[in-house]
């Protein structure tokens, strides 16, 4: 199993960088549960300030580039993609070899669009089941099931982001959603989010057997 969690960040200059508030914290403990469930994970990691857990194999990266590149490098051979990072979807064009100084009154910045990696894997011919994660502020569940067909998932989670939700909290509420049904997940730690998920999925592989 392939898990890839955390922010990415991508740099402005030596000390300055765009990012997001993504904690980390669902992906390892789907990674966790994963382990403890008896898969064999890989973790492709955003910079976080977490522990690895116990049995998982963990590659650290910091843009959305770098992950791209870990998280190809590692798709052959993987039964199951999870992909709960929030990855940055644009970064600076320009990285200034110094540090910007403060000198004009405003400062423009200009992004260009970074690879979809969750895309990518579902763009290969030999594929692993793929779950997506869905970051909404609004219109979650219809917003979730546009990215399941778009990217042409198995299975995306959906979840409300934003001031009193999810980043960077130990607790989340969860609707994972396939082609044709919805399973609430409820409400819990991300650690029995994480237990839930892997069972569902350890069911939909069982009934693709
Ligand atoms: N994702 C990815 N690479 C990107 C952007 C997103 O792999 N460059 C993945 C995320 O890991 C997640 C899913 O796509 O599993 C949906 O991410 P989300 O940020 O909710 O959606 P976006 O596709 O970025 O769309 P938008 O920001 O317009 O809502």
């Amino acid at each position: 199993m392939l898990v890839k969690a955390g922010p990415t960040e991508e740099p402005i200059d030596p000390v300055r960088f765009v990012g997001n508030r993504s904690s980390g914290k669902m992906g390892y403990a789907v990674a966790a549960a994963a382990a403890r469930a008896g898969a064999d994970v890989t973790l492709v990691s955003g910079p976080v300030a977490l522990a690895t857990p116990p049995g998982v194999r963990r590659l650290d990266v910091r843009t959305a580039k770098s992950m791209l590149e870990a998280v190809q490098q590692e798709t052959d051979g993987t039964d199951v993609f999870i992909s709960t990072a929030a990855v940055a979807d644009y970064a600076p064009r320009e990285q200034a070899a110094q540090k910007i100084k403060k000198s004009a009154e405003t400062l423009t910045l200009e992004l260009v669009r970074n690879p979809d990696i969750l895309a990518t894997v579902t763009g290969r011919k030999r594929r692993p089941f793929c779950v997506g994660f869905a970051a909404e502020t609004e219109n979650v569940v219809a917003n979730a099931r546009a990215k399941l067909e778009a990217k042409k998932l198995d299975l995306i989670c959906a979840n409300l982001v934003g001031d009193e939700h999810a980043f960077g909290r130990d607790d989340n509420a969860l609707t994972a959603i396939g082609a044709s049904d919805e399973n609430d997940l409820g409400h819990g730690t991300k650690h029995e989010l994480a237990v839930r998920l892997i069972e569902l999925i350890a069911h939909r592989l069982e009934s693709q057997a």
